[in-house]
């Protein structure tokens, strides 16, 4: 398993994720498929600042975390929102993790300095990955999404790296 940083060949193989997670879950909020287009969008929005990482085994995409960010208003600008999926057939073998360890260091080095996680709940494999990677529960906003007729609380997780004052502007 190949952990690297995501291209955009690389987009068919996680919108097949990410789709899937749409259509028949709930930890992702989407209701509609995402599109080529649209993922070659937000790729394009994110390259160069948010980083994005994808699991690859044997060249099939197994996985990809991403960040994304948080508010748009300028003080939110070293905050950013982290998202994780694993294809079923390779869930609860530490990809998920491998994904991170990939995606947290970069998002350090590009210089952001607080990373957020909303997971719908429940999720304890989501929660336990996040707190694994030294994320604190912060709290839970009640009934916020609404999709298959369920209404769906998300949790929130926090970290904060105080490290090199200097960055923040
Ligand atoms: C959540 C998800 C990304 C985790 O990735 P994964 O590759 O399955 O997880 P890993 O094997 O790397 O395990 C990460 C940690 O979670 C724990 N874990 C994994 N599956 C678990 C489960 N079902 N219940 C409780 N803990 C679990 C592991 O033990 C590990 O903790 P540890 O390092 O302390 O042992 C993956 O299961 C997934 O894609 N789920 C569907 C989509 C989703 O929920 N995404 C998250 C959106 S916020």
């Amino acid at each position: 398993m190949l952990i690297r940083g995501a291209t955009e060949a690389d987009l068919p193989g996680i919108i097949e994720i990410e789709n899937r997670e749409i259509l028949e879950n709930f930890a992702h909020f989407g209701q509609a498929p995402t599109t080529l287009e649209e993922a070659r969008s937000a790729f394009e929005r994110a390259r160069g600042k948010y980083p994005w990482v994808v699991a690859e085994d044997d060249g099939a995409i197994a996985g990809f975390a991403r960040c994304s960010p948080w508010k748009a208003r300028e003080s939110y600008r070293l905050t950013t929102e982290v998202g994780v999926y694993v294809c079923p057939e390779w869930q609860g073998q530490g990809i998920g993790r491998k994904l991170y360890e990939k995606l947290f260091p970069a998002m350090r080095e590009g210089g952001f300095r607080t990373i957020l996680a909303g997971i719908a709940q429940p999720n304890p494999a989501s929660n336990r990955l996040h707190e694994a990677m030294g994320m604190k529960f912060v709290g839970e906003l009640p009934s916020v999404g609404f999709k298959q007729g369920i209404w769906i609380s998300v949790g929130y997780w926090a970290l904060h790296w105080s490290a090199d004052e200097q960055v923040m502007k």
